[in-house]
């Protein structure tokens, strides 16, 4: 049964995210109007590992996730009476980590009586492009790129979206994380690769560019990893680790290097795929959408190719639940609803 819609009435919906080292909860209405956002992040908890352990990030989803959403709502200052539906991601991401939120949204949804949305992580992740600007113009093509996914996809709007290629190895995000490992750079990669690469030359090192043939829209990032890793260590793997006798100097170059090839391959990719589909639009998201290197690149392709480039705000580029809750009043109002079987699922 569809809620009534009134003209008059804003829809209010609580988002709920907790598909990997990320707990969080928003309130959001009308699609853009953010009236909460809260993060709790384990991230520091995996640090020691240099990556997300599935174990910690689900044991770190439930102590957060109460305390999450009760500062969302309080935030917000809403209540169940405020709140139209309440919207969960629940694919892609670790199913222990998902099934915390998955849980958690059926159950208030239950007791409030509300309608449930099930939200795909990725698509939420390109929705927090539009939040900023949601009318875009159709046809756009959207880059994903996060630690467990990095794709491109044809997307007519929020809720059509056909995907053109996904990585056959490695994701951008788990490259950048991979490499600041092997530079002994701080967890998550990301940022601290970006931070080094700022004193770097981008062309002191050539590494690989997998484009995968001609046509392809896929991606692979495992080549690139391979080849900082021989750098550091000698081909065969059997040399010392040079990385402690590096100066910042050195580092801060290969940083630079690295993050210039991923940036270049993202950049190239999307301009194919535009050209493909004859985009207007462009449309940037993900937790590596932060990266100012990968902006600005894809802000001059915009331009030269007469493109708009979207971007996903900083604060919502990586896991946030303000894109769930975005995303999912165009599943409101589309009358798209979960059923309380809802299951999460590890893949997209
Ligand atoms: O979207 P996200 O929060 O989580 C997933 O859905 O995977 O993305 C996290 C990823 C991590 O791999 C992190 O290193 C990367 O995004 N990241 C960045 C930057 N900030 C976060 N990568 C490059 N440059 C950044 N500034
Ligand atoms: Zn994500």
């Amino acid at each position: 049964m569809l809620p009534p819609l009134m003209a008059h009435r804003k829809v209010t919906i609580l988002g709920i995210e907790t598909s990997c080292d990320e707990t969080a909860a928003a309130v959001v209405s009308n699609g853009t109007e953010i009236r909460s956002s809260v993060v709790a992040s384990s991230a520091a908890l995996h640090e020691k590992y240099g990556g997300v352990v599935p174990e910690i990030a689900s044991r770190a989803q439930v102590e957060n996730i109460y305390p999450v959403i009760k500062e969302a709502l309080d935030e917000a200052a809403v209540g169940p009476q405020d709140i139209d539906a309440v919207a969960i991601a629940n694919q892609p991401g670790l199913t222990i980590a998902l099934v915390v939120g998955v849980t958690t949204a059926k159950t208030l949804a239950f007791m409030w009586e509300k309608p449930l949305i099930a939200i795909n992580h990725l698509h939420a992740h390109l929705q927090s492009a539009l939040l900023d600007e949601p009318e875009m113009v159709p046809p756009a093509v959207a880059l994903i790129v996060s630690g467990g996914h990095t794709s491109l996809y044809a997307c007519t709007s929020p809720l059509e979206l056909t995907r053109l290629g996904s990585t056959q190895d490695d994701a951008a995000g788990e490259a950048f994380d991979k490499v600041a490992s092997i530079l002994k750079l701080p967890y998550p990669g990301g940022p601290s690769i970006e931070k080094a690469a700022q004193n770097g030359n981008p062309k002191a090192h050539s590494f690989p560019r997998s484009m995968l043939g001609r046509d392809s829209l896929d991606f692979s990032f495992s080549g690139i990893k391979t080849a900082v890793l021989y750098h550091c260590r000698g081909q065969d793997m059997k040399g010392d680790d040079r990385v402690d006798a590096m100066s910042d100097r050195e580092i801060a170059d290969i940083a630079a290097s690295f993050q210039a090839a991923v940036v270049e391959v993202l950049v190239k990719k999307t301009q194919r795929a535009a050209d493909r589909m004859d985009a207007k639009t462009l449309l940037l998201g993900g937790g590596v959408a932060a990266n100012t290197a990968l902006r600005s690149a894809l802000q001059t392709m915009a331009n030269n190719t007469k493109r708009r480039l979207l971007v996903a705000p900083r604060p919502y580029c990586t896991d946030n639940a303000v894109m769930v809750a975005s995303l999912a009043y165009h599943k409101y109002r589309a009358g798209l609803f979960a059923e309380m079987t809802l299951e999460p699922s590890a893949s997209a």
